[in-house]
């Protein structure tokens, strides 16, 4: 084995190590060891031994530089490919390479302008469901708007009437990785347990409709606009297009990848905007001046800077990602003066970065202006990555920065949402960070926001 620096971190329970602290709260954890130990920090999870890089040079290293060092965890693979099959979030090397060459044309800037629509006509047609007054569950209205954005723009029209079904079979598999991830061994299919029978009946249930839609779609190849049909006229550098089977993996991956980590976003941005009025103030006399109640189009975004600047400060507060997929090193693997041995798991988490008062003054003040074009330029590189880097950065990034920005206009034009007095909020860092306890509102409609 190559020399390197001894790598610091906790001791531990002899026997178990840093897993108590880990599993009660392990968000927490990683920020506070990247906090007490710094650059690259060294702890055991029974017999697990984990390394956490925490300085922003170092993450380059892992996601950019050395990347091809680095694969998937098994353990995460394993547990994710029992229903993303061998989609781009679960695999890696050649493989990876060519399929995400294959995915990418679906999110080109032209492609995703179409989306646009999209996103705010379903927005509108939710909140013209909403009451002055009324109590929303705003958490779980944020991932009903998104999944039906997701699968619209995934399979146009297809979908009416199933897009429910799909999605709800989509939510079963997710919810049930979420559960194998708080095992220690991954659960063989075979075993005659509930969570079996139902990520069973779920998968199913997910792969005839998709193999219908798919067959429906090959007998008329034309471009319908959505990502579907991107997927399908697809061809690498060889001229093959995608088998039946490659193209359910990427559309279920884009359906699971594309909707709860947005949702995510969308609710802490409520939450946030709720605790800090004049945040809200600023973001309402921009929306104002800008729209005076008219519908929100593609073509205002750039005409909204303070709202896309109050996304990018949610998302430094409570990444979604908390952290990325473990990533295992194929070689011993040297960065800086330290050696992370081969088949080792190595933890990058935005969560630990983004709070990390070496990096952001007075870290858990919520203060959009961090991201004014003079500051932004100031943070280091790889300080601030909610939706990761390198060769897997988010390959939906740009799909849902528009998104939140739109469905954040739109909304905050109309409606403000008040937290309700008794609302406790805490995060819960399960696959992704959501709210806690839900997160329920009071919506009050403004005088401004339109009618239109
Ligand atoms: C605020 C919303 C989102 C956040 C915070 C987010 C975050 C991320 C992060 C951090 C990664 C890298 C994971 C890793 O390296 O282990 C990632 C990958 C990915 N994201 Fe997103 N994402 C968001 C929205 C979306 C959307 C809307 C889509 C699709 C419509 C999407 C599709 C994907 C896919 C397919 C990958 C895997 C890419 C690869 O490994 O090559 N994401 N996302």
């Amino acid at each position: 084995m190559m020399d390197g620096k001894t790598v610091p971190g906790p001791k531990g329970h002899p026997l178990l190590g840093s897993a108590a602290d880990f599993v009660a709260a392990p968000a927490e954890f990683l920020l506070r060891v990247a906090i007490d130990y710094g650059d690259i920090v060294r702890f055991r999870v029974l017999q697990t031994t984990f390394f956490l890089c925490a300085k922003p040079e170092y993450i380059q290293e892992v996601l950019v530089t050395q990347s091809e060092k680095f694969h998937k965890a098994r353990r995460d693979v394993a547990i994710l490919s029992k229903f993303l099959g061998r989609g781009i979030l679960v695999t890696d090397g050649a493989y990876h390479k060519r399929q995400r060459k294959m995915v990418q044309p679906a999110f080109h800037t032209t492609r995703i302008q179409a989306y646009a629509d999209i996103m705010v006509e379903y927005t509108r047609r939710m909140i013209d469901q909403w009451a002055d007054g009324s109590v929303q569950p705003v958490d779980r209205a944020m991932r009903q708007l998104t999944m039906e954005i997701v699968a619209k723009s995934l399979f146009d029209a297809d979908v009416t009437g199933q897009a429910g079904v799909i999605g709800e079979a989509v939510e079963t598999l997710q919810q049930i990785a979420g559960l194998d991830f708080r095992v220690q061994n991954v659960i063989p299919d075979w075993l005659p347990l509930e969570r079996n029978r139902r990520r069973a009946a779920a998968a199913e249930t997910l792969n005839q409709i998709i193999r219908t839609i798919i067959s429906e779609r090959r007998k008329t190849p034309e471009d319908k606009g959505d990502l579907l049909s991107m997927l399908l006229l697809s061809e690498d550098e060889q001229g093959t297009r995608m088998t039946d089977q490659e193209v359910r993996d990427e559309a279920v991956t884009l359906f699971a990848a594309g909707h709860e980590t947005t949702a995510n976003a969308l609710s802490w941005t409520w939450y946030l905007l709720s605790q800090n009025p004049e945040v809200e103030a600023r973001l309402h006399q921009e929306l104002d001046t800008a729209f005076a109640g008219r519908r929100v189009t593609l073509a205002d975004l750039p005409r909204l800077p303070y709202t896309a600047m109050v996304i990018k400060e949610s998302l430094r507060l409570y990444p979604p990602a908390w952290v990325l997929n473990a990533r295992e090193t194929l070689a011993d693997v040297r960065i800086d003066d330290y050696v992370i041995p081969k088949g080792s798991s190595v933890f990058i988490a935005p969560y630990a970065v983004h709070r990390n008062p070496r990096y952001f003054d007075d870290p858990l003040r919520f203060d959009p202006e961090r991201f004014s074009p003079e500051r932004e330029k100031s943070i280091p590189r790889y300080a601030y990555f909610p939706f990761g880097g390198g060769p897997r950065v988010c390959i939906g990034n740009s799909f849902a920065m528009m998104e939140a920005q739109l469905i954040l206009a739109t909304i905050a034009q109309r409606f403000r949402l008040l937290l309700l007095p008794d609302q406790r909020v805490d995060t819960d860092p399960q696959v992704t960070m959501g709210p806690k306890y839900g997160l329920r509102m009071q919506v009050q409609a403004r005088q401004i926001g339109g009618q239109a």
